[in-house]
């Protein structure tokens, strides 16, 4: 499925004010950004609009504030020095957002400069997508442009506003993201094989409905598996469960039994006495969980049984850990699905959060073919919900 909305190729950007939201919540620690993908991920869009004499400003959002005015534990500042940094560019930043001294900041910019503004949470109307901010943040642009695919399910103000007043279009990141997200399900190359892990049924449901729609295999890891064995008859000690959701998760092996899709649920588990890094596994298959452990990881069996299934895929899709991949005692089974996708020739595609973070800890991204800085947005895309902030942009 092409992208159908307009992008920065589509509109003059010589000499114009481009006003840029981006994605640049990053994770901080004593004020340096811990992880930077979500700064280089912006960084084409950038680039070709300084390549191309636009003064580009950039917003963003940073955490959660309070919104009663600047925190500087959540300021952009350091993310405006990690992307200075990382382009060689003089990227200038002003501490304010809405005020007259974002405006002079906007108005003493040249062809070619960039300007990072302030947190754009620091006030409540953001979040209430208040259309004085947007018409404030609108008087900073000639054009509008959303790079923040990691937002853009969030219907606020910096997000959909602008593109009430100005002419709105998507930058490369947000094409390619969406782009991705849906082709892999319109089109999969087959077999397509769906891997789905975290520790709630309850918080994926659209998506497992939408890949039970769509792919060929469906290898469910993680807390959630738990809650599926519960609706299987099984008991499962003292793991995760959502006792309130064991009927839905039996309506969907169901429906996945009606559609031909194959479920793969552990086999055996990693066990233990306690939630904790010191505790120690034992293994046990899945129709014998002790009543007083907890499951934290699938085992070694099914650790087989998943990567062969991986292995004869074509195409496949990852959210959310098999374990407590946080514990190393808890890891291997994630680690060995991350192995497992990238030692296969598949089209490899990971939806945000956990599952990124993970294959981060295991040294596997570039082995990935995508993986999205997307957490919320690309579980709903995933969903097949529209994001607001797409749906703002023209029509190509
Ligand atoms: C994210 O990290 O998922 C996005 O930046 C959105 O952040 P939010 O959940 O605070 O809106």
């Amino acid at each position: 499925m092409a992208f159908t909305k307009k992008t920065v190729r589509d509109i003059d950007v010589d000499g114009k004010r481009v006003l840029m939201r981006v994605d640049f919540n990053v994770p901080l620690k004593d004020g340096v950004v811990t992880d930077d993908t979500r700064v280089r991920a912006a960084i084409p869009t950038i680039q070709y609009l300084k390549e191309h004499n636009a003064k580009v400003i950039l917003m963003s959002h940073l955490g959660r504030p309070k919104g009663d005015g600047p925190e500087p534990a959540l300021s952009l500042k350091p993310a405006a020095d990690k992307l200075a940094e990382l382009t060689g560019y003089d990227v200038k930043f002003v501490d304010d957002t809405y005020g007259e001294k974002a405006a002079a900041a906007v108005a003493a910019l040249e062809p070619g400069d960039i300007l990072v503004l302030e947190n754009v949470r620091f006030d409540k109307r953001e979040k209430k997508n208040d259309p004085e901010i947007a018409k404030t943040l609108a008087s900073y642009g000639d054009v509008f442009v959303l790079d923040a695919f990691g937002t853009a399910h969030r219907a606020q103000g910096s997000v959909v506003g602008p593109a009430a007043y100005l002419p709105a279009v998507a930058g490369f990141l947000l094409e390619k993201e969406v782009d991705t997200l849906t082709s892999i399900f319109a089109e999969p190359e087959r077999p397509f094989v769906a891997i789905v892990g975290g520790s709630k049924v309850s918080s994926k449901i659209g998506v497992l409905d939408h890949l039970i729609d769509s792919a060929d295999t469906l290898i469910i890891g993680g807390g959630m598996a738990y809650t599926f064995f519960l609706a299987q008859g099984m008991s499962v000690g003292n793991s995760l469960k959502e006792e309130d959701w064991v009927e839905r998760a039996g309506e969907m092996l169901k429906k996945a039994e009606e559609k031909g899709v194959k479920i793969l649920l552990p086999v055996d588990n990693r066990v233990a006495d306690h939630f904790g890094e010191d505790a120690v596994p034992e293994v046990v298959t899945s129709d014998a969980i002790p009543d007083d452990r907890e499951g934290m990881d699938i085992g070694p069996e099914t650790e087989k049984l998943y990567a062969e299934a991986i292995q004869g895929a074509k195409t496949v899709f990852w959210n959310g850990p098999m374990g407590v991949f946080e514990f190393d005692n808890f890891a291997h089974g994630t680690e060995a699905v991350a192995r497992a996708i990238a030692d296969s020739d598949c089209t490899s595609i990971i939806g945000g959060g956990d599952s990124v973070a993970a294959i981060n800890k295991f040294g596997l991204a570039d082995k990935m073919s995508w993986i999205s800085t997307g957490g919320g947005a690309s579980m709903e895309l995933v969903e097949g919900k529209a994001l607001p902030g797409v749906e703002a942009l023209l029509d190509a």
